[in-house]
């Protein structure tokens, strides 16, 4: 089956056409993305309402080009997935309201998909990746410890109570004046510092929960930076490795708490799964390479351009959903909310029958 795939729940305007062959591969047969970041970039974030109406001026000139490149016609496509949450709700509906629109026009299905779903399952689309696994979310919006067991079928074993790591990233970046977005600019600055100079903390580690908390991370950097200011090239350098190796300590401590909370309640893990910008962080990919050994078991990475948000991982989900037998009414509601434990499951019988 083919599928279209819109995402517009933050900064990127994205479309794509997914094959799923009846063996329950997958085949990327276009993949368009339009960062705004330029656009939000002077606000060291993104602005909701800039990144609405970027949404409403790309959309339909992304689709079509994402139709061109996979040589699809609308009447021959399976069905229409767009991400319905969580996010920035005026670009949510963007999206959403599109994907009905070619749905009702064309008389196909509707998806109405959660895009951390969309984040769970891309391990299925570029690795076949059995169930269950284990996946690490961490974007600028999410940060999460999850047990993929199926198809809507998610265990949350930790999360972030404050900050994602990647805004963590972020706020360092903008601190310091490095710009947007912060992650990339806050390692290249780190990998020329020292990372012993600033002790930092290493908030939540030593529990038993799988739980992050960033902020207070974020507060004693902005402190030692004060104390120090005004910063020469070296402070900035040795503050971004500072702080990139806190959370590198974190992220460490609070994956092997998760590891063991999934062999608690799930059971052993076909494998370690990263998703989300900040798993572009070279130093932390490398700890998550030794975290999966350590448990007994492999680090799956999707490419960079399959971590962060894109229409692929929408229509890949949309697609293993409605193998399942699962859509969605045209008065499906866009959610700026919607936790992944909160999504319909297939009924046992089709997911037997898969
Ligand atoms: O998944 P993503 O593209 O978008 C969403 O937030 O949904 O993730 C973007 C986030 C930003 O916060 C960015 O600073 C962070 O990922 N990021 C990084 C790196 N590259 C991107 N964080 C740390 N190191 C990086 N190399
Ligand atoms: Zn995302």
């Amino acid at each position: 089956m083919d599928i279209l795939g819109i995402e517009t729940t933050c900064d990127e305007t994205a479309a794509a056409v997914v094959r799923r062959t009846e063996d329950g591969r997958g085949k990327i047969l276009s993949n368009i993305v339009l960062s705004q970041v330029s656009e939000h970039a002077e606000f060291g974030g993104v602005v909701p309402e800039i990144a609405a109406r970027a949404h409403v001026e790309a959309l339909d000139h992304i689709i079509a080009k994402a139709m061109a490149e996979a040589h699809a016609s609308f009447a021959a496509l399976d069905g229409i997935a767009a991400s319905a949450g969580p996010g920035l709700i005026g670009g949510v509906l963007v999206g959403l309201t599109t994907a009905k629109a070619v749905a009702l026009t064309h008389d196909k299905p509707l998806i109405a998909v959660n895009h951390l779903e969309g984040h769970a399952l891309t391990a299925r689309l570029t690795d076949a990746t059995p169930f269950p696994y284990c996946l690490f979310l961490a974007s600028g919006g999410h940060t999460q410890i999850l047990g993929v067991c199926g198809v809507g079928d998610y265990v949350r074993l930790g999360g972030t109570v404050d900050d994602a790591i990647g805004e963590a990233f972020d706020k360092t970046a903008k601190l310091l004046g490095l710009g947007y977005p912060g992650g990339p600019l806050v390692e290249k600055e780190a990998a020329h510092g020292d990372p012993k100079r600033f002790a930092l903390p290493r908030p939540m580690t030593g529990r038993r929960d799988a739980n992050f908390s960033l902020s207070g991370l974020k507060t004693a950097l902005r402190l030692e930076a004060e104390k120090i200011a005004p910063l020469a090239d070296a402070d900035v350098a040795d503050l971004c490795a500072s702080f990139q190796q806190a959370v590198v300590d974190v992220v460490i401590d609070r994956l092997r708490a998760g590891l063991r909370l999934f062999g608690e309640r799930v059971g052993a893990p076909t494998a370690l799964v990263c998703a989300g910008g900040v798993a572009a962080n070279q130093a932390i990919r490398k700890v998550l390479h030794r975290v999966a050994s350590e448990a007994g078991t492999t680090l799956v990475a999707p490419p960079p351009a399959l971590c962060t948000d894109n229409g692929a991982m929408i229509a890949w989900a949309g697609a293993e959903r409605l193998a399942l037998g699962l859509s969605d009414p045209l008065d499906v509601a866009a959610r700026a909310r919607w936790p992944l434990d909160q999504v319909t499951k297939a009924p046992v019988e089709k997911v037997v029958a898969k």
